[in-house]
């Protein structure tokens, strides 16, 4: 969707819509609206259950005395309690009501919002990157366009504001960062007959246009570097498997080394020779959700410039089941040294994360290291689609991603890691099995096993997405489909904590 930024108040044909606050308190433009149309708008609102509350909306048609076709009346909840995200939720309900409308485009009157602790331009650059986030859609492989009650045709939003130049200033990065998060959604949405290791490194080359740094490791490289366990994982696959390092300077070289984000991208994961039952499998495209994430992250930063050295990696394996693939019990050799008993080989997240996140240390020395993964159906019996699951040897860096997580509504949640939990991956034959014993605290187990390739003193979280990475409901901001989640959570991290000034 094109977004454009007005103080022309005359542009009324076609689709428009004004806001409401609760208590049907009218904006400036429905108030006038409302005068114009002999009291319409009110009476709307008196009829219906739209009464201004927040994600509230009810529409006019055909509005009397205007040249408008549609009127709709959003509801922003209390003034004073207001926030960027209500903001963002008001623009998406606007974008989702006429996202299949049959309108091409809509005109909304984003008026300052009197006691509100966000300001006019503010308001209105948060409105447009709400509705653009919502009016995202993966409609590539549909061939027939017209004849569908579903398919989009909203292309255009003019958002009207008194401070049209200050609105499109503060709009400019967020654009960037809808860019970062169209990419990884539509990253992820692909189906793994178009993503696999390779084609997902090539959609990383692609950043090299915006200053990204990229470097793609293939097995030969991997195998030299002892990658024993990220390669167990791809061996029965016909894909090559990739380890894909980009890196944005966007900053004074410090001498704290780089923030470094690492993803796991299993482009398709059958489950291998523990294979998955047929019901659902289909999911399992989007297993490379945490790659996707940091592919999605790095676009963000890279294209709003901003100011910090990020590098993120990306381990990129299908995990088939052939007669080259590993066995359960198979023993592999990680890039740290420390060996790993195969118990199952649909346990294999971990397996390519252990070599990537050792490789990140070994390389980067980064001052600290956030892992995305779609890891565990566990973390979805615990904290279903609402929160992603927050594992982290370090409070600061702990706080500062829930903090980003409220802020952006990309939540997460923290879980214990301790000893107890971490002796329930050793194994009889090697330093360790990749499953815990008796199928218990399995999120936490996943994450006792990373935390076995950390260093100490590298400040580490790990993100345990399988809930959070696709959903089947939509949501004020995310469509249907891959949701993009980490790439609004990481970019707020860095630009609230670790990026110049
Ligand atoms: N990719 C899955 C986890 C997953 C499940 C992601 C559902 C998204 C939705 C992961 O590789 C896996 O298979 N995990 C196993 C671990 C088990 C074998 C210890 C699981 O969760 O069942
Ligand atoms: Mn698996
Ligand atoms: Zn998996």
């Amino acid at each position: 969707m094109r977004i454009s930024f007005t103080d022309d108040r005359d542009q009324l044909s076609g689709a428009l819509a004004v806001f409401a606050l609760k208590g049907k308190m009218l904006s400036q433009t429905a108030e006038a609206f409302d005068a114009r149309t002999g009291g319409a708008v009110r009476r709307a609102m008196e009829t219906s259950r739209a009464k201004g509350d927040k994600g509230k909306s009810v529409e006019l048609l055909a509005p009397a005395n205007m040249d408008a076709d549609r009127l709709l009346v959003a509801g922003l909840g209390d003034a004073d309690a207001l926030t960027i995200a209500g903001a963002q939720a008001a623009g998406g309900a606007v974008a989702g009501h006429y996202k299949t409308s049959g309108q091409d485009q809509v005109t909304v009157f984003a008026d300052p919002i009197e006691g509100a602790a966000i300001g006019a331009a503010e308001f209105a650059a948060h409105v447009a990157y709400g509705a653009l986030l919502k009016s995202y859609s993966f409609d590539k492989y549909f061939t027939k366009k017209s004849d569908s009650n579903s398919r989009v045709t909203l292309k255009r939003m003019v958002v009207v504001t008194d401070d049209p130049k200050a609105a499109k200033k503060a709009f400019e990065s967020l654009e960037k960062i809808a860019e970062g998060v169209f990419l990884t959604r539509d990253l992820v949405s692909e189906p793994a007959n178009i993503i696999y290791p390779e084609s997902l490194a090539d959609a990383c080359r692609a950043l090299a246009s915006l200053g990204v740094e990229v470097d793609v490791l293939g097995e030969e490289r991997m195998a030299e570097l002892g990658m024993g366990a990220l390669l167990g994982v791809g061996q029965g696959s016909a894909r090559e498997s990739q380890l894909v390092v980009m890196e944005w300077n966007g900053a004074k070289s410090g001498k704290k080394g780089p923030v470094t984000f690492v993803g796991k991208g299993v482009t398709f994961d059958t489950g291998g020779i523990s294979i998955k039952p047929a019901a659902g499998m289909e999911m399992m495209k989007w297993d490379m959700g945490g790659a996707g994430a940091v592919i999605g992250l790095m676009k963000a930063l890279a294209g709003r410039k901003a100011k910090v050295h990020a590098v993120g990696i990306v381990g990129l394996v299908e995990n088939m089941p052939s007669s080259t693939a590993q066995r359960p019990g198979d023993v592999v050799t990680s890039m740290s040294g420390q060996t790993i008993e195969v118990i199952n080989t649909d346990a294999e997240g971990r397996l390519v994360l252990a070599d990537a996140l050792h490789y990140a240390q070994e390389r980067f020395k980064p001052q600290f290291i956030v892992d995305l993964a779609t890891l565990t159906g566990a973390i979805i019996t615990s904290l279903g689609n609402e929160y992603a699951g927050l594992f982290s040897n370090d409070d600061t860096l702990s706080a500062q991603l829930a903090k980003a997580g409220e802020a952006e509504n990309e939540k997460v949640w923290r879980f214990p890691l301790t000893d107890a939990y971490d002796k329930m991956i050793n194994s009889q034959i090697a330093d360790m099995k990749n499953v815990g014993t008796g199928g218990k605290a399995g999120s936490i187990t996943a994450a006792q096993f990373l935390q076995r390739f950390i260093r100490r003193g590298t400040p580490w979280a790990h993100l345990d997405i399988a809930g959070t990475a696709w959903t089947d409901s939509e949501s004020a901001t995310v469509p249907k489909g891959g949701t993009g989640y980490g790439v609004r959570l990481l970019n707020r991290l860095v630009a609230d904590h670790y990026e110049g000034k």
